[in-house]
């Protein structure tokens, strides 16, 4: 474990090995950034988002809370989106879970978590919505294992729900949304590939904030 001494050691080497590279690297990254990635995932310090998708300052934007949750009354996460799609203009949007993550074990545990109680009921939500197929697998780690899935897909759907991902996706394409699950176990990534142009669709009945009849358009 590094000390809190070794973190500026650390931090003057990663300058060094930067600027050995490109001698303008932060000139460069000091003017502006046009990530083409959003990134929301758990705050786990097993799960880091730019080391473990091999990417650069600038390259992605992150967001990061416990059990990687998209809820619509958190104005901190509201705000990134909105500013990732409406400002940055990302053309992708991914939630990357984890198995074994922490906040996903809570959330089936029967315990009063204090002020975690409100933020793990999104997932006991998840539960709920799936309590069928989850309460059908036996097997505790693998029910545990799907319910980081499900996680990934329903908070999916939640950043499908918002108006400026609609409305940015029916007028120029994009930002398209995917679902990962990242598994500490091996290092890899996992895409539970999301149809996310049929989740769009099957949405709309009721969440639909575009304004538009998205048969004509697509
Ligand atoms: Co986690």
């Amino acid at each position: 474990m590094a000390s809190y001494e070794q973190l500026f050691e650390n931090n003057r080497n990663w300058v060094a090995s930067k600027l050995a590279t490109n001698k303008e690297f932060f000139e460069k990254i000091a003017r502006e950034q046009h990530p083409d990635y959003l990134y929301i995932g758990c705050s786990d310090s097993r799960v880091t988002a730019e080391d473990l998708m091999g990417v650069e300052p600038g390259e992605v934007f992150v967001h990061r809370n416990v059990a990687n949750l998209v809820n619509a009354t958190d104005l901190n996460v509201m705000a990134v989106i909105n500013y990732a799609v409406r400002h940055l203009n990302v053309k992708h949007i991914i939630v990357c879970g984890h198995y074994n993550c922490g906040g996903v074990k809570a959330a089936m545990q029967p315990v009063d978590m204090g002020i975690l109680n409100p933020w793990l009921r999104n997932i006991r939500d998840v539960y709920r919505l799936h309590k069928t197929e989850l309460n059908n697998i036996k097997d505790v780690e693998q029910r545990y294992r799907r319910l980081v899935e499900l996680n990934v897909e329903e908070q999916c759907i939640n950043v499908i729900k918002l108006a400026s991902v609609q409305q940015t996706y029916v007028e120029k394409g994009f930002p398209v949304v995917h679902g990962w699950v990242f598994d500490l176990k091996t290092g890899y990534l996992k895409d539970l590939n999301l149809d996310f142009v049929k989740i769009l669709k099957d949405i709309r009945e009721i969440y639909n904030l575009t304004g538009t009849n998205w048969d004509e358009k697509k």
